[in-house]
């Protein structure tokens, strides 16, 4: 269970990240609180970086839009994919800028693209006239051109990308007279997220490597950049199969090096995207708990946060799993239910969890929550979001202050 923690996690009595205590940071900076760990952010990148030393690695800015992560991971030479002007601004506050973002999206407003030329950045053409709209607006970064290559990804409907009747890329003939009309650098897919099967990536890619044949015999191109998105998934649960993160890089090298030689082409620069990989298991969240309530069978332990900072279960029927932080040598007694404090009967966190007997006031630790949580938090209910902070060596550095009720009102007029 503890392998779900971020690298630097220690047990004892109690759980410690960073070298500090779960009960400290609750302390210090209040609950719920999202706590990343810099040693596997670091680590993640590096793996990576040594995976594929000759790729571009760009975080996918969505899986948690911060500057302090973002900052981090420029430091191990990581640039930025960022889908929407926010997710740009957040990229160009920590210092990032010219081919080191790539802007993305499906609908791209004008002040996105006039955005994506101030800070020189690259561009993928998701729409049929995009390509006008990056030349006309004076794109100077490398445009790529988004493909649906028609592959159905093991993974949940909302997060599968590939399939023909996708919203995202163009349809091949779509993307061929595309490519056709401009001066395209290079290809971007991107099939799925939480993807554990690396079968659906080397078929997208020997995909890949017969639609460049494709293009060389039809336009005499062939892509200098090959843009393979993100996707790898990680561990939530403790019987979740593993990937990791060398051997899945190294599986997309390895297939595409050798499916471009089938065809006799000329071999690409890589550029990933991971999201999730990067920062998902780099973080617990920490709730104090409530309420613990027996009804009909099921105990209800209800802690102070909920679909608010966490919507993954509501959306996806995400399953999570908990420690009791503060009492982690205690056994568990029996299953319990994790329930949020928002007003619905759907915001239950984690169905069933064996916990020793919850009390008021003890901490409750959800690994796997650095990815796709905060970043999709709301305000229902007019809950604040929660702060994040980050630790290591016994130290900590808050990264995101807790929002406050007067934050809420300050949006309102009346
Ligand atoms: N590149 C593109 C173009 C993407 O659309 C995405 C994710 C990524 C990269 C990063 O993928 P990752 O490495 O994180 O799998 N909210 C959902 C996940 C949505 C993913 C959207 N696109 C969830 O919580 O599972």
């Amino acid at each position: 269970m503890l392998d779900l923690f971020p690298d630097s996690v220690a047990a004892g009595d109690e759980l410690q990240i960073g070298g500090l205590t779960a009960s400290a940071l609750a302390e210090e900076f209040g609950t719920p609180l999202v706590v990343y760990c810099e040693q596997t952010l670091r680590a993640r990148a590096r793996a990576y970086r040594e995976a594929a030393p000759d790729a571009r690695i760009l975080y996918s800015v969505k899986a948690f839009p911060n500057v302090a992560l973002l900052q981090l991971f420029a430091e191990e030479g990581i640039g930025a994919e960022v889908s929407a002007l926010g997710e740009l601004e957040f990229a160009r506050r920590a210092g990032i800028q010219g081919e080191r973002i790539l802007v993305d999206g499906n609908n791209k407003s004008d002040e996105e693209v006039g955005a994506a030329v101030d800070a020189g950045a690259s561009f993928v053409v998701d729409a049929p006239d995009d390509l006008e709209r990056a030349a006309s607006a004076g794109i100077r970064g490398d445009i790529l051109v988004r493909v649906t290559p028609g592959i159905d990804a093991e993974t949940h409907d909302a997060i599968k990308t590939g399939h023909l009747g996708s919203k995202f890329g163009l349809p091949p003939d779509d993307a061929l007279a595309t490519i056709g009309r401009g001066n395209v650098a290079g290809l971007h897919v991107h099939i799925g997220s939480q993807l554990l099967d690396l079968g659906a990536e080397r078929m997208t890619i020997e995909w890949l490597a017969a639609f460049v044949a494709r293009c060389r015999a039809e336009l005499g191109w062939t892509p200098r950049l090959l843009d393979l998105g993100g996707g790898l998934g990680i561990r939530y649960l403790p019987e979740d199969a593993h990937v990791g993160i060398a051997e899945f890089v190294e599986a997309l090298v390895s297939s595409t090096r050798a499916a471009w030689k089938l065809h006799g082409l000329p071999e690409p620069q890589l550029i990933l995207e991971p999201g999730r990989s990067l920062v998902g298991d780099g973080a617990v969240t920490l709730y104090r708990v409530g309420v613990v309530k027996p009804v009909s069978g099921t105990t209800y332990v209800a802690i102070d946060g909920g679909m608010s900072d966490n919507p993954r279960p509501q959306l996806y029927g995400a399953r999570f799993t908990a420690v009791l932080a503060n009492r982690l040598g205690q056994e568990p007694t029996r299953a319990y239910t994790v329930c949020g404090k928002h007003c619905e009967s759907g915001d239950v966190m984690i169905d069933r969890v064996a916990l020793p007997e919850p009390r008021r006031g003890d901490l409750l630790a959800v690994p796997a929550t650095g990815a796709y949580t905060l970043g999709m938090g709301s305000n229902y209910n007019g809950v604040p979001r929660p702060a994040a902070v980050l630790v290591g060596d016994g130290r900590v550095r808050l990264i995101r202050r807790r929002e406050t009720i007067a934050d809420l009102l300050a949006l309102e007029n009346g």
